[in-house]
């Protein structure tokens, strides 16, 4: 978390490099809003995302911020560590094998998102980050400023933050393999006015996003006459679409496919 708040606090010359909106062309993406032009509301921070998988949009080692490259590398290993244990663990929660979420490809997409948010003079009238789920599963350490919120029972409530601990989300995709054994978690962070920044280190794990032949949906393994399949099956592609076409959203690809 210190050599991203570095990299952020380096002067614009610096920064500007690396400034992109091509999130399909580029694998160290320094970027403000990353869904700006595709949504209503501009939210308050900066983020420089890097790509680590799959092989052929990992970014090279060179082109990732110097200041910040020994330990995001480090983080990498260990972060990927964590995201497999959960996967075992959510997988034997199911009743199936601890190999099954892994097999399906959880790890095979996997983006480490950096975000600063500055002091905001006045926090009521912007947030930090709009309400949304995630897609895959997410390893996310936040510092002590706070204003991660989940929604729990129609109400926001804070994950304060602890130090050394993770939060862990469970994206959309998880709920519709498990047929809502697992619920994705509708998540916002709101802006403060902290002289502190908030900063947040966010691993992201995902299917292959690219095939527009391979089929997710609830697992066969769960489905009974008592509890058919609550979803549709789909592609990764067809995912994608409703998640970055109309910038960040929950659940609205949940509702689509959902019988
Ligand atoms: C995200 C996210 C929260 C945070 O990047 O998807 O929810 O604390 N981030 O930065
Ligand atoms: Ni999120």
């Amino acid at each position: 978390m210190n050599t991203i708040k570095a990299f952020h606090e380096q002067p614009h010359e610096a920064k500007s490099k690396l400034y992109t909106r091509a999130h399909d062309r580029e694998w160290v993406i320094y970027t403000s809003n990353y869904d700006l032009y595709r949504t209503n509301t501009a939210t308050w921070h900066d983020s420089l995302a890097v790509w680590l998988s799959p092989e052929k949009k990992r970014a090279g080692e060179k082109e990732i911020p110097e200041v910040y490259r020994k330990e995001l590398l480090a983080w990498d290993l260990h972060s990927e560590k964590v995201a497999e244990t959960l996967l075992e663990l959510l997988s034997e929660g199911l009743g199936l094998g601890a190999e099954k979420f892994k097999d399906l490809g959880f790890l095979v997409t996997k983006l480490i998102v950096g975000h600063y948010h500055p002091y905001c003079p006045q926090p009521d009238l912007t947030v930090g980050l709009t309400p949304h789920t995630d897609s895959g599963l997410t390893v996310l350490l936040q510092n002590q400023v706070g204003g991660l919120q989940v929604k729990h029972d129609d109400e926001w409530v804070d994950v304060e933050p602890i130090p050394g601990a993770l939060t862990i989300n469970i994206g959309d995709t998880i709920q519709i393999m498990s047929n809502d054994k697992y619920v994705s978690v509708e998540h916002r962070v709101l802006a403060k006015a902290s002289k502190e920044p908030r900063i947040s280190v966010v691993a992201f794990f995902n299917l292959e996003t690219e095939s527009d032949t391979n089929y997710f949906g609830p697992l066969p393994e769960l489905l009974t006459l008592d509890k058919p399949a609550l979803y549709r099956k789909f592609t990764m592609p067809e995912f994608q679409e409703g998640f970055y076409s109309k910038g960040l959203d929950s659940k609205s690809f949940i509702q689509k496919i959902r019988l």
